[in-house]
């Protein structure tokens, strides 16, 4: 088939500089979310209607296999599928969607394009209630035969409840035809695609109705308010996609997925996280709450405390991360880590079983297993210009309030005395220690304030 997406609407109603269909919905652009779905249905060619405008659309989503049609000035729906019908391939069937509908599913898409072999198919769906969209006028037999616009159509057909999406399929070589034939002389002086209907009827091709799973896949976006409800119905859809995998999520309504989230068996994710990117959590990683994660991966059985941010990072098996750990790009832990609040890693590597438990900033480190961080330690990393590696070997000890004026190896099993300030190499299994020696002065005074 033949897939146009329309997408030329100024969405005016969403007071933003960003182009309607550009707004993210579970962090993916809503004509995106379209496009992804297109893909699926593997279509000979897939065409995207844009307008004035929407030249930030055409760079932003560009990709070889779409063909951009530009609508200038925007004349309605069938103006629309007219501007592109010199990009449609000889696909016998042509499917027309709405960048601003982003949650059709393909499955409804397969049962539309189904029922449009040697006919006319449009996806329809009965609403309590119908305002503002084009009602589906059948006759006493029930048989389709013309969809009429909220503004043109009479008071008996306003209390038609059955609508009409916009989502349709049509026979391709029928198209140049009938859409040249449209006129807008109607109340929006547009060129309707749906005028073709009452076409098709005219010409004896049978018009046959198709109708989504849930209501919910045919929403459109027109205003934040949608875009926000959107929103909870994209999340809402991921959460019990998760629980029935058989992720345990102490509660769907509050858990926020802006991409492809992976779970092993008997996860645990708590309330308010937030996963961005593509993250991996393997068997039995429970994350707890508030806690933020993108693009990494969670090695099976690690617990990541409340407030734990995550990015571009790897977590190995058995780590005990968080409250408040702060995990930047390039940080890779092996299994065993400990990492604890407001410890900061950042482009470093941590061997099996280390530890940094409170208060540190380790960045462009390496280090080996069973070493311990302790508390206030920093890795002086940057001189104002260059970026320098600490080196920590096995089983070292670093003391408290340590720094490491990189760049600095500390040997294996050495330990480094609280307070040090490392400028030079520590050998191994030996002490180090920079600090001035303790001297108590008697009958030193505190500087006195002037008395007035
Ligand atoms: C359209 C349908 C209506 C249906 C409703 C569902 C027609 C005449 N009416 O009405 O039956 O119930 O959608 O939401 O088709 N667009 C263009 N170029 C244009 C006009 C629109 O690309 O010149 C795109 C918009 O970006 C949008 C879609 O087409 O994605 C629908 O446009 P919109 O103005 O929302 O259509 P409605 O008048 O609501
Ligand atoms: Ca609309």
């Amino acid at each position: 088939m033949n897939i146009v997406i329309l997408a030329a609407g100024q969405g005016k109603r969403m007071h933003s500089n960003l182009p309607k269909v550009l707004h993210p919905l579970a962090g993916k652009a809503l004509v995106s979310h379209v496009i992804d779905t297109a893909r699926s249905l593997s279509p000979k060619t897939l065409c995207i209607v844009y307008g004035h405008g929407g030249e930030a659309v055409r760079t932003t989503i560009d990709a070889p296999d779409l063909a951009w049609v530009l609508q200038e000035p925007q004349l309605g729906t069938g103006h629309a599928v007219m501007q592109a019908l010199p990009y449609l391939g000889d696909a016998s069937t042509t499917l027309v969607l709405y960048g601003d509908v982003p949650l059709i599913e393909a499955e409804t898409l397969k049962q539309l394009v189904h029922a449009a072999r040697d006919a006319l198919a449009i996806l329809t769906v009965e609403l309590p209630d119908p305002g503002g969209y084009g009602r589906i006028v059948r006759n006493d037999a029930g048989v389709v035969v013309r969809i009429v616009e909220q503004k043109d159509a009479t008071a008996d057909e306003r209390s038609i409840r059955e609508i009409n999406t916009g989502i349709m399929a049509l026979p391709t070589a029928r198209l140049a035809e009938w859409l040249g034939r449209l006129s807008n002389d109607n109340a929006q002086r547009e060129y309707y695609l749906t005028d073709i209907v009452g076409m098709a009827v005219a010409a004896g091709l049978p018009v046959r109705t198709a109708h989504p799973q849930a209501a919910s896949e045919v929403l459109g976006v027109n205003s934040k308010v949608q875009l926000a409800e959107l929103e909870r119905v994209a999340q809402r859809r991921t959460a019990d996609r998760l629980l029935e995998q058989g992720v345990r999520l102490a509660d769907p309504a509050r858990i926020d997925v802006r991409g492809e989230l992976v779970c092993g068996r008997d996860v645990f994710i708590d309330v308010n996280c937030v996963f961005e990117g593509k993250v991996v959590l393997e068997e039995a990683v429970e994350i707890g709450p508030a806690c933020v994660l993108k693009n990494a991966q969670i090695g099976a059985g690690s617990r990541l405390a409340a407030f734990s941010h995550i990015e571009d990072a790897i977590v190995g098996p058995d780590g005990v991360i968080g409250p408040f750990a702060r995990l930047r790009p390039g940080t890779e832990l092996a299994a065993g880590v400990h990492i604890g609040n407001f410890v900061e890693l950042k482009n470093s590597k941590l061997a099996a079983q280390s530890k940094a438990n409170h208060l540190a900033y380790i960045g462009d480190a390496v280090i080996g297993s069973r070493v311990n961080i302790g508390a206030g330690t920093i890795t002086c990393n940057y001189d104002g210009a260059n970026k320098f590696k600490t080196i920590i070997e096995d089983d070292a000890f670093i003391g408290s309030d340590t720094q490491l004026v990189a760049p600095v190896t500390v040997g294996r099993g050495a330990t480094l005395g609280a307070g040090t300030t490392l400028t030079k190499d520590a050998p191994p299994d030996t002490l180090t220690i920079s600090r001035a020696r303790q001297i108590s002065i008697p009958g030193w005074k505190r500087p006195q304030k002037a008395k007035k």
